[in-house]
């Protein structure tokens, strides 16, 4: 069973409050502090300032059980406390480097009100380097019996966070005393995952590999499906293939329009940007990230292709999240692709099941995904959503007014649309592999 630890968890983003819920739930006894009180009034009142798949039902659980209570009162949060664990963003900074302002403003508060030596773990990605320097810094200001800084990564996907806070591949953790580790012993009890116990610029640097690793096989396998579409190879076939291989493995190897979000894109910059400081260069993650950045004007030049201009014609976007199971927009591929054709002055028009306000203003929004794509001269996905493997290809087909369809995302199965093509009349493009003409005289798109 293991005892139950005082936690505090600082910062209420989505890391913060899965973190947070998900230890509360395993049965130890959370504060969570934020210094937005706009956010702390909305989750003292049972609501959650952001969605996320199960973590509605969990934290109503854990509220009821009295195990968790959100407040804006540092000074009480750190005194009552054993543990403090840090999740404050690291935003892009000016030069793309990770800006640790907000991380260095709770260190300060950390040191002012701690009376004994409780551990601070920071969980928020941080450069390599950083958790010494602050243990450092604490040091320096502190007499007392001084606080170890843990660095202790977060592996979460947004959409599937809570799942995989129980259930991750590994739990790491950068820390110098066999104390430290008995803590982060004690934090996970209930998991039964491998704790890879090391050094803490080691556990930094884990953090921003595994991402920057996973962001080039995306880079990887986008880069294979130009080379397909070159070559008349299919992608999904090719990386269906390479991913029997265990050493390759299967996963992150679907190619697209590239990745997005609030990670990948930033950790990637950061990464870089340490690379300067360190004047180190890192030349695979330059490739991924300009392999990256050519992907909207990939599909647009598609889109170019097969209506031979983007001059007010309707274009329906379907799905403009990062990713599905998501509301987030953060980096999403769907606001590159936007302002391009925006810039050839197409009228856009879109449907996202969880978006309700975009920040580009001339997308028009529309709640019903058949008024959306009304009238359009080409459908594009941008965000492979369950809701779409609906569609009704006999209603697109007629709605439609030049009936094209790009799947940016390669979600729908090749040999089916083979069919949907022939009956539909719908001319399927997707990427990195062969495009399939709509039956009859449609072998290029009606001039309108
Ligand atoms: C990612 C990491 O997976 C997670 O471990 C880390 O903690 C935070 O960053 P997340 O940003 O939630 O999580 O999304 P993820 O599911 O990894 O997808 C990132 C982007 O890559 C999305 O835009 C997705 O559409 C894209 N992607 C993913 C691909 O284009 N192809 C793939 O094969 C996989």
């Amino acid at each position: 069973e293991g005892f139950n630890v005082k936690v505090a968890v600082i910062g209420t983003g989505y890391v913060g409050l899965v973190t947070g819920t998900c230890l509360a739930y395993s049965g130890h006894s959370v504060v969570c502090v934020d210094s937005s009180a706009e956010k702390i009034a909305i989750l003292s009142s049972g609501g959650l300032p952001l969605w996320e798949q199960g973590l509605d039902e969990l934290l109503n659980e854990t509220i009821k059980l009295g195990r968790i209570c959100f407040t804006t009162d540092m000074k009480s949060a750190v005194q009552s406390s054993d543990v403090l664990i840090v999740c404050v963003g690291t935003p892009w900074g000016p030069g793309g480097e990770a800006d640790l302002d907000p991380l260095w403003s709770v260190v300060r508060q950390v040191a002012l009100y701690c009376k004994q030596g409780p551990f601070l773990i920071i969980k928020s990605t941080v450069p390599v380097g950083t958790s010494d320097e602050i243990e450092q810094w604490l040091h320096t200001v502190q007499t007392k019996p001084s606080i170890e800084v843990i660095h202790n990564p977060e592996f979460l996907r947004q959409g599937a966070a809570v799942y995989d806070f129980f259930h991750p591949d590994r739990i790491v953790a950068g820390c110098r005393t066999i104390q430290a580790r008995s803590v982060i012993t004690e934090l996970y009890k209930d998991i039964a995952a491998h704790v890879y116990f090391c050094d803490r610029r080691s556990s930094e640097l884990i953090k921003y590999a595994s991402n920057a690793f996973l962001a080039m096989k995306i880079s990887f396998i986008n880069m294979m499906a130009d080379f397909s579409e070159h070559t008349g190879a299919r992608i999904d076939v090719v990386a269906a293939g390479m991913g029997m291989d265990r050493r390759i493995g299967k996963s992150f190897l679907q190619a697209g329009i590239g990745y997005g979000g609030s990670c990948f894109p930033k950790d990637l910059q950061a990464l870089l940007s340490m690379g300067h400081k360190w004047n180190c260069s890192l030349p695979l993650l330059e490739s991924t990230v300009s392999i990256n950045a050519q992907r909207p004007q990939h599909l647009v030049d598609k889109l170019l292709h097969a209506l031979g201009t983007l001059k007010a014609k309707r274009i329906a976007l379907l799905g403009l999240t990062f990713k599905p199971m998501t509301d987030d927009l953060r980096e999403a591929t769907s606001l590159a692709v936007s302002r391009l054709c925006l810039q050839h002055g197409a009228d856009l028009h879109a449907y996202d099941p969880f978006v309700r306000d975009y920040p580009i203003a001339e997308v028009v929004l529309h709640r019903d995904m058949y008024e959306a794509i009304d009238s359009a001269d080409a459908i594009v996905i941008l965000t492979e959503w369950e809701q779409l493997h609906d569609l009704d290809w006999q209603l697109v087909s007629q709605k439609l007014r030049t009936r094209v369809v790009i799947d940016g995302r390669n979600m729908f199965d090749w040999d089916d649309m083979q069919h949907v093509a022939d009956t539909c009349h719908i001319t399927y493009i997707s990427m990195g592999r062969p495009v399939i003409y709509a039956s009859t005289a449609m072998k290029s798109p009606d001039p309108v």
